[in-house]
């Protein structure tokens, strides 16, 4: 039994130490996020990962400043203090989902040190609503 272990123990420090902080919050965001926001694509149950990062990122440019009001958010989402009103009215508050707070930070340090690309209707829409470019 307790070599058992000792191999699951030694197998994960392995598989940890072999994937790169980016490849973590990239497959974090997969599983935890985007079923509700998508990557791709226009939207159904919640604002494109693209669009949550350019609203946050344009109130919080710096990166900890931005990744700690994504934890804040998960933990708490709030109405009050939305930085996309228009969102919560077409979709409802996101939930408040338990996710651990180490994950949702890869997952945010993820977001922000990853260009994305922007489809084409998306930037006119951001155009047309805020007058400058989004935040990539
Ligand atoms: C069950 C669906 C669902 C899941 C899963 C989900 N969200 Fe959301 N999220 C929403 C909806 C709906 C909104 C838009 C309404 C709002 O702002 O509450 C939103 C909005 C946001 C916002 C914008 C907050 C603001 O200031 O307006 C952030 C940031 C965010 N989500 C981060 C995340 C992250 C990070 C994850 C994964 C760890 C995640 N969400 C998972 C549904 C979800």
């Amino acid at each position: 039994m307790k070599k058992y272990y000792l191999y699951i123990n030694l197998s994960l420090l392995f598989f940890s130490t072999n994937v790169t902080a980016e490849e973590n919050g990239k497959h974090l965001m997969k599983k935890l996020c985007s079923s509700c926001h998508v990557t791709e694509g226009k939207p159904t149950l919640a604002p494109p990962i693209f669009a949550m990062k350019s609203h946050v990122k344009r109130a919080y440019t710096n990166r900890n400043d931005f990744v700690q009001r994504i934890i804040d958010w998960v933990e708490e989402p709030d109405a009050a203090i939305a930085l996309m009103p228009g969102a919560v009215n077409r979709f409802g508050l996101m939930p408040k989902l338990s996710y651990k707070e180490e994950e949702v930070r890869k997952i945010a340090e993820y977001i922000y040190d990853t260009k994305i690309k922007l489809p084409e209707w998306y930037q006119k829409h951001y155009k047309q609503k805020h007058g400058d470019e989004p935040n990539q």
